[in-house]
């Protein structure tokens, strides 16, 4: 299949390159910087991405591109266009100040093919804080703006160069799904054929030819990625699959058994194993958060190990690795925000191949293949939920009865949303328990003296970033009073209004 490579040199907005290219029905990969596949016989075009760092400055991420140069197309976004001009014989300096926000395009040629279609004072959103002070060898300039000259050039060729200082992949570059479509479709040759069906219809195929007679097993989380996974397995394997679905106890109310049920109406062959009393006694009396999540990694690995190894003559494990999950775990500045999502585990001594047959889809797309599976809209839709369950919305110890509390809550709060018609416009939606918070209340003419429930809704479309959803006070009073009436324990009821960054969007 076609595709655009994306050389990721540690932007932010690298993902949303990504992102842009495929709702052009464009299939991409974005890869390190410096991991250019060897084989490239699919690729039509490269995409280089911005950077935090500046192109003169000694640890600037730098990269031969002689091998792809008149080979393919090559669109330089802010720090890849600043690359380009550097190593072509052009200059980069620093601005001065940093440029951030919105701008018009003061001069645009749009005889270019870039700026096909282009209106001429076009708004474009810039975040830099060097400039192109001299553009590379053989460039002309084909966009400025009142402060930046060079705001975009083109190195004419059979395979042209491109290089915007501004980043058209940015919601507020007006016309930037048009430049990319202008880079993507008309230069690079796209046939725009990335689609759910045609998805489903190769992965099926490959995963026919990569696991032959081999037999499969999957781990299973309610959530709408393994069970994709699962279904396109079924569909490709059938009852050489075999799921495994771990309850740690810290599911939502009924979660369990209302999964099983669903999976059990698709064919799927699943096991259900009840390991609550195990990971409720590693976890008494841990309050630190990493610290729960390592206990419930590890138990979680011993619990589907034990089950895994009763398949004597499974040789793959699959897994619902998306696409985000990898960004954010490869993360290019090496830091670790939360030890997180289901990459890395897979335990050595179980001697079993990994299979991840969405690891390239957005959260989005795989919502697509599901509906193009068939698969029942309550599975598909169903908000996000952490690995660890609630144990990462109980601020403090699990005890059973905490968890009691919080699942009620949580129910009454889900149920609400529903009701109002909002279920579906908020990206993830889920109580907490500030289980070391007590406040004073009245009930009648009781003191009370109990803990608070924090209410968490985002609106998000990939979880990078995430804003408070704006549910209207009439919808967040009733919520309030239901919980504080029917949920014993609880006395108040607060709405989280932080966006990600810099808050996540769990609480641990
Ligand atoms: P944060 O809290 O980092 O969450 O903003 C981003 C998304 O990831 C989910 N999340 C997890 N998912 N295992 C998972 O499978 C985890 O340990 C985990 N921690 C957070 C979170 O619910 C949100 O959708």
């Amino acid at each position: 299949m076609q595709k655009i490579i994306i050389l990721d040199f540690g932007s932010q907005t690298t993902q949303l390159i990504g992102r842009r290219v495929r709702e052009l029905n464009t299939f991409c990969e974005i890869l390190p910087y410096n991991k250019y596949p060897e084989d490239d016989k699919d690729v039509i075009g490269v995409i280089l991405s911005g950077s935090p760092l500046s192109v003169y400055q000694d640890d600037a991420f730098h990269v031969d591109l002689s091998h792809i140069r008149g080979r393919l197309p090559i669109l330089g976004i802010c720090y890849g266009a600043q690359l380009m001009s550097y190593m072509y014989g052009g200059k980069v300096e620093s601005a001065g100040t940093r440029e951030y926000g919105r701008q018009n395009l003061q001069f645009v040629d749009t005889e270019n093919p870039l700026f096909n279609g282009f209106e001429a004072h076009s708004q474009v959103w810039m975040s830099h804080g060097d400039s192109i002070t001299k553009l590379p060898e053989g460039a002309v300039r084909i966009a400025s703006t009142e402060t930046v000259e060079n705001a975009a050039y083109y190195i004419p060729g059979e395979q042209p160069v491109f290089g915007t200082q501004f980043h058209p992949e940015v919601f507020h570059s007006l016309q930037g799904t048009l430049l990319l479509k202008n880079f993507v479709v008309d230069i690079c040759g796209s046939k725009q054929e990335w689609s759910a069906e045609a998805f489903v219809e190769t992965t099926v195929k490959e995963l026919r030819e990569q696991l032959g007679s081999d037999r499969v097993i999957l781990g299973l989380s309610g959530g709408v990625d393994s069970s994709v996974v699962a279904v396109l397995l079924h569909r490709a394997i059938g009852d050489r699959l075999t799921c495994i679905f771990v309850d740690h106890g810290m599911l939502r109310k009924n979660e369990f058994h209302d999964v099983m049920r669903d999976y059990e109406g698709l064919g799927l062959k699943v096991i259900g194993v009840d390991a609550s009393e195990k990971f409720l006694s590693d976890l008494a009396g841990v309050k630190e958060p990493e610290q729960k999540r390592k206990i419930i990694g590890r138990d979680f690995v011993e619990v589907f190990n034990a089950e895994a190894k009763k398949i004597t003559d499974a040789k793959w494990l699959a897994q619902g690795t998306i696409y985000p999950d990898r960004i954010e775990s490869l993360n290019i500045t090496g830091k670790v925000i939360k030890s997180h999502h289901n990459v890395g585990g897979l335990p050595k001594e179980m001697h079993l191949q990994l299979c991840e047959p969405i690891k390239w889809l957005f959260k989005d797309e795989v919502r697509r293949v599901g509906r193009s599976l068939g698969m029942p809209e309550h599975l598909i839709s169903r908000h996000p939920f952490p690995g660890p369950g609630l144990a990462v919305r109980i601020l403090g110890d699990i005890t059973r009865e905490k968890i009691r509390i919080l699942q009620e809550a949580d129910a009454i709060y889900i149920q609400n949303l529903r009701e109002a018609g909002l279920y579906d416009e908020i990206w993830q939606a889920g109580a907490i328990l500030l289980s070391e918070v007590r406040s004073v209340g009245v009930m009648g003419d009781e003191r009370t003296y109990e803990n608070p429930i924090a209410l968490r809704a985002v609106t998000s479309s990939d979880a990078m970033t995430a804003d408070f959803a704006h549910i209207p006070y009439e919808v967040l009073a009733k919520i309030s009073n239901e919980i504080i009436n029917k949920v014993k324990g609880v006395n108040r009821v607060c709405y989280d209004i932080s966006s990600k960054p810099p808050s996540t969007i769990e609480w641990e």
